[in-house]
């Protein structure tokens, strides 16, 4: 008999074929590879851009500022890390020394391109999600298409080739910097987007299955 092997165990094939990649790179400046966290089952995938220093130290994602601000709005939107698979469009931190320092920055296109063709779409082949919520313009110009316009199209439904329904929502790290009634308005919206996502998984389980793979 030839048995598919489940969920949980093509994302720990992937983690384990992942955590040694060389395919562009970022690979040489990593200390940690950041495949993913959450539930392999879960039917809502939440993608952001990529590693930052707390990320790429400790090998998990979103465990930073934005990190702290994502799980405060899953927590609004009743879910936890475990009700859900997060996930970046790069899985080690891009790096610019500026004023003596390491800082983050934005993955090149060559970087996004190999990152996404050999983790990003596997990973969500293996989950199959209901439901993309894709953090920032980097990783929904991923999922759901390319020049993705943050401030026209966010907050709505999106055909994508990886789940049935994919939804862009501002990127925590871009709400941190902004201030007052802006940080509110993108704040609000991010838990709005969220709730949006959580309320379409609901709804997409009733409907018969769309086979995308
Ligand atoms: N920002 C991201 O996009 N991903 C992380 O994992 C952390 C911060």
């Amino acid at each position: 008999m030839n048995e598919e092997p489940d969920k949980a165990t093509r994302i720990e094939l992937l983690r384990a074929d992942a955590s040694d990649c060389t395919r562009c790179d970022l690979a040489n400046g990593r200390t940690k590879v950041v495949f993913g966290t959450g539930n392999p089952n879960a039917p809502l995938v939440i993608i952001g851009e990529g590693p930052g220093e707390n990320e790429d130290r400790t090998g998990e994602p979103f465990v930073g500022r934005a990190g702290i601000l994502l799980d405060e709005v899953l927590r609004e939107c009743k879910m936890l890390r475990k009700h859900v698979f997060i996930t970046n469009v790069v899985r080690c931190r891009p790096t610019k020394m500026e004023a003596g320092r390491l800082q983050n920055r934005p993955p090149t296109t060559e970087e996004a391109t190999a990152c996404i063709t050999n983790w990003l779409v596997p990973t969500l082949e293996a989950i199959q999600p209901l439901v993309i919520l894709a953090l920032g313009a980097p990783a929904s110009s991923a999922v759901i298409h390319k020049g993705f316009k943050m401030t026209q199209e966010r907050g709505t439904f999106h055909d994508s080739k990886y789940a049935p329904y994919a939804i862009a929502s501002w990127h925590p790290a871009y709400i941190l910097r902004l201030q007052g009634e802006a940080f509110d308005a993108a704040r609000a919206a991010l838990v709005a987007d969220m709730e949006l996502a959580r309320l379409k998984v609901i709804e997409a389980r009733k409907e018969p299955p769309k086979t995308l793979f």
